[in-house]
């Protein structure tokens, strides 16, 4: 069971890295567990009002995922599902922050980039078209993250793949909970507007 472990390792030490949090601390942009809903994710850096920065967290938090796969998918053949388990936990749960991660939607779609292009191409589309929609990063998110596992299993009929993912979606849902709250509340900010969630 070693080369899984590694596998694992190598995914968990890339998707834990907390960029949104490195980018903040190392611009000065602000402390992000003390602004909006506290997260660590881009769209929490967009309240500190740095669209530039914001922009940098979810293409680095969604590359992350990409190049761990990449890594072991060269290094270490038919392990990549494992690694992508790896960099989603990473992302979820990072040990360098008491285990208090980001949501998982950027990361989620670093994962599709690498394994699954088209359900990638998918759920960039769900997740644009219903921000556009709600104005909320939440629902865009969650509904993005649900499409994952319904597009592979129709798109490629990989039923383990489309498993693996309906896992990943609803861990990706569970990280909401708060997001779900405020919205059944009316609470949950909108993107692009100055209230916080
Ligand atoms: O990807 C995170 C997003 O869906 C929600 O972020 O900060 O509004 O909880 P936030």
């Amino acid at each position: 069971a070693v080369l899984p472990i590694l596998s694992f390792l190598i995914g968990y030490a890339l998707g834990s890295i907390p960029f949104g949090i490195i980018l903040t601390k190392a611009t000065g942009a602000g402390d992000l567990r003390s602004i909006g809903s506290g997260n660590i994710g881009a769209t929490n850096v967009l309240r500190t009002g740095r669209k530039g920065l914001a922009a940098a967290t979810l293409i680095l938090d969604m590359l992350k995922a990409t190049a761990a796969i990449l890594i072991v998918h060269y290094l270490l053949p038919g392990h990549e599902g494992v690694a992508a388990i790896g960099a989603l936990i990473g992302h979820l749960y990072p040990v360098w922050l008491k285990f208090r991660g980001g949501k998982g939607v950027a990361t989620f779609l670093g994962i599709l980039i690498a394994m699954a292009p088209l359900a990638a191409l998918i759920f960039a589309g769900v997740w644009i078209g219903a921000l556009l929609l709600t104005r909320y990063s939440s629902v865009g998110g969650m509904s993005a993250s649900l499409s994952a596992p319904i597009a592979v299993l129709f798109l490629d009929g990989n039923v383990p793949l489309a498993m693996l993912f309906l896992g990943f979606a609803l861990l990706v849902v569970w990280k909401h909970r708060d997001n779900i709250v405020r919205l059944l509340q009316g609470t949950e900010s909108k993107v692009g507007r100055k209230t916080n969630g």
